[in-house]
């Protein structure tokens, strides 16, 4: 009975801690996380054509270059395209603002959440001098935050891929998302009935379906903050009907949070 009691006691403690510590992460979505950041290697000065999120040639240019392989962050591809503030802490060599990054890829080296461009990993520095240290350096301590990404003057666009096959099979890539909120689920809609199918996600940004609807289309998105919340974004912009791999589509909308 005693034993009982105390197992009790110290699983109501557990859980009031665990509660607590839910609390101060609830409070805390600014705050900074601590972890280790390393850069990929000299040919991929700007990010990756390779990289996971599948976003092709697109991923070398995308934010200027300032991309990043995430580990844990890629979350199966639901992070793609997310933006962090990475900054890192050796105060001889780094700024306090450090670089906004996108993840463009998956990857992790030694216990690091970044693998960042030689670009971005430079970008933390205070000076050119000091990213040569830096860049010499490895992996380094950092800290990161979630932050809103930002595409002056773009909307959410549709990159048909290459590798889709009109009318039997289509495949495509969300780009320019703004703001701090995933992509969770999309739906392909024909304009005239609005009958709509979910998609699915091949992998990284990639979603696919076989037999898509003929006509015009409209993507519909799913975003979900960080609280679980929910809103399905419609574009104002459709896919005409006779859609090429390798085009893009202005949705003629954009997100601002
Ligand atoms: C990397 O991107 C910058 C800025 O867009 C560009 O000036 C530079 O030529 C690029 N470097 C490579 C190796 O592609
Ligand atoms: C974004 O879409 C709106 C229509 O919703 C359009 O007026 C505007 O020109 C588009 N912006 C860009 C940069 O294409």
């Amino acid at each position: 009975m005693m034993a009982h009691l105390w197992l009790f006691f110290n699983l109501f403690i557990a859980t009031f801690l665990s509660l607590e510590i839910l609390g101060n992460a609830a409070t805390c979505r600014d705050c900074f996380i601590h972890s280790r950041a390393a850069h990929y290697p000299n040919s991929d000065d700007n990010g990756t054509e390779i990289g996971r999120c599948g976003y092709g040639t697109f991923g070398a240019t995308l934010n200027a270059g300032d991309v990043s392989a995430a580990s844990d962050l890629y979350r199966d591809g639901v992070g793609c395209g997310a933006c962090y503030q990475v900054r890192c802490t050796n105060s001889n060599y780094c700024s306090d603002k450090g670089v906004t990054a996108v993840i463009t890829d998956h990857g992790s080296s030694d216990r690091t959440d970044f693998i960042l461009s030689r670009r971005a990993f430079g970008r933390m520095a205070q000076n050119q001098d000091a990213a040569a240290s830096l860049l010499a350096l490895g992996i380094v301590d950092i800290e990161y935050r979630r932050v809103p990404c930002s595409y002056p003057n773009k909307n959410i666009t549709i990159k048909i891929d290459e590798n889709s096959n009109y009318p039997h099979y289509l495949a495509f890539v969300i780009w320019y998302q703004e703001g701090s909120k995933d992509i969770t689920a999309v739906q392909l809609c024909e304009t005239k009935n609005y009958i709509c199918k979910l998609l699915d996600r091949s992998y990284g940004a990639v979603w696919t379906t076989t037999s898509p609807p003929i006509g015009p289309l409209s993507v519909r998105m799913l975003f979900s903050d960080e609280n679980g919340e929910e809103t399905w974004v419609v574009p104002v912009k459709d896919i005409p009907d006779n859609w090429k791999p390798g085009e893009t589509y202005d949705s003629g909308v954009q997100v601002t949070d």
